[in-house]
């Protein structure tokens, strides 16, 4: 690190230091580890809780094409581009003031007008009784781009209310690089949570093997998937994930990403199930089926969805009030000398 201009190197060091734990410990997947592991001279920064830049290292200020003048004493605005949507700083700030760490990409701006993607690791750490924000950066997402990042804007921000998240495809675990604010309302997980990880994690009890199956063809075949998956939120409520997974090529070619959209399907799903059963039990009684039959069907689905409660019915003639069915099959005989 170089000579800091506000802290004492030893203050650096100890910031530093305690961030990059911090930051290992809270995001244990290889891919993280590789890279803060990597380089023990990584672009960084570090801020006060007043959002003020007190620090700033050589490798930083080569990144950002700045002197430390610019940057001492100023805020993260010198290099905002103002390409992200104020959604992903107001994220970033909630999760930083609640003590978390952060990890995710930013778009910054050079003094020479060109837009620059850089990922950034950052944690606050105490020092002194003072809160410190330290940020470790990777430039240009070492090589990890081969897209313009206004086409990759274009693609990721854009469609904020669309849940989407994009995966490595250099990586043969396809692990997660970005994720929006959408996808994180959907599923519960935070974007530093889910972060070089398989999207996998997703799928539980339930998940149909081959939906799964061929989604695993259609990825390996760099082929459009489209499909409705069951998947677990972090709390472990299910949903009908319905899918599009596109992959995405730089222009040479090269398959880079994959791009997967997200909708919740659920309430459709069932308002589907819910239609075909009705009209399964119309054609039923159409046929002549015995109505005893078709009636204990019909507890049998309510139960179902209403579990753990048990279901009556009663089929009562309109005209002279008389009985005509009843059925309860999960109640006691006795049950019906109770209410008859
Ligand atoms: C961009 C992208 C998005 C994905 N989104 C989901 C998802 O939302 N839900 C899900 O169950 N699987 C999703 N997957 C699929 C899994 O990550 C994984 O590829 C799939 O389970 C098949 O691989 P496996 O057999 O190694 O698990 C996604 C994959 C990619 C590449």
């Amino acid at each position: 690190m170089t000579e800091p201009v506000v802290l004492n190197p030893d203050q650096v060091s100890r910031i530093v230091e305690a961030a990059r734990s911090r930051l290992k410990a809270a995001m244990p997947h290889a891919t993280v580890d590789r890279m803060l592991a990597q380089s023990s001279d990584m672009p960084c920064s570090i801020t006060r809780s007043d959002d003020t830049i007190v620090y700033a290292n050589e490798m930083y200020l080569e990144m950002c094409e700045l002197k430390l003048e610019d940057l001492i004493g100023k805020t993260h605005r010198v290099v905002k581009s103002g390409y992200q949507s104020a959604v992903v700083y107001d994220h970033i700030n909630a999760v930083l003031s609640d003590g978390g760490t952060w990890w995710g990409e930013f778009c910054n701006r050079t003094p020479h007008e060109s837009l620059k993607w850089v990922e950034a690791f950052i944690a606050p750490v105490e020092d002194e009784s003072l809160i410190f924000f330290a940020a470790l950066y990777r430039d240009n997402m070492a090589g990890h781009r081969t897209d313009s990042p206004l086409q990759l804007h274009d693609l990721v921000l854009e469609p904020m209310a669309e849940s989407v998240l994009i995966a490595d495809a250099h990586d043969q675990d396809l692990p997660i690089i970005y994720v929006n604010e959408a996808w994180t309302r959907l599923t519960g997980y935070r974007l530093e949570e889910t972060m070089g990880r398989n999207c996998r994690f997703l799928q539980g009890n339930g998940t149909d093997e081959s939906t799964i199956n061929e989604l695993r063809r259609c990825l390996k075949q760099a082929e459009i998937f489209r499909g409705e998956v069951l998947n677990y939120r972090k709390e472990g409520t299910p949903f009908w994930n319905e899918l599009e997974i596109r992959p995405v090529r730089g222009g040479d070619g090269e398959l880079t990403h994959f791009v997967g959209t997200s909708n919740d399907v659920t309430e459709r799903r069932h308002f589907r199930a819910q239609s075909e059963f009705e009209e399964n039990i119309l054609k039923r009684l159409a046929r002549g089926q015995p109505l005893d039959d078709v009636l204990r069907d019909i507890a049998l689905s309510v139960e179902e969805q209403f579990s753990p409660l048990s279901t009556s019915i009663f089929l009562v003639d309109k005209d002279d009030g008389v009985l005509v069915a009843r059925c309860a099959p999960n109640l006691p005989e006795s049950f019906f000398k109770l209410v008859c």
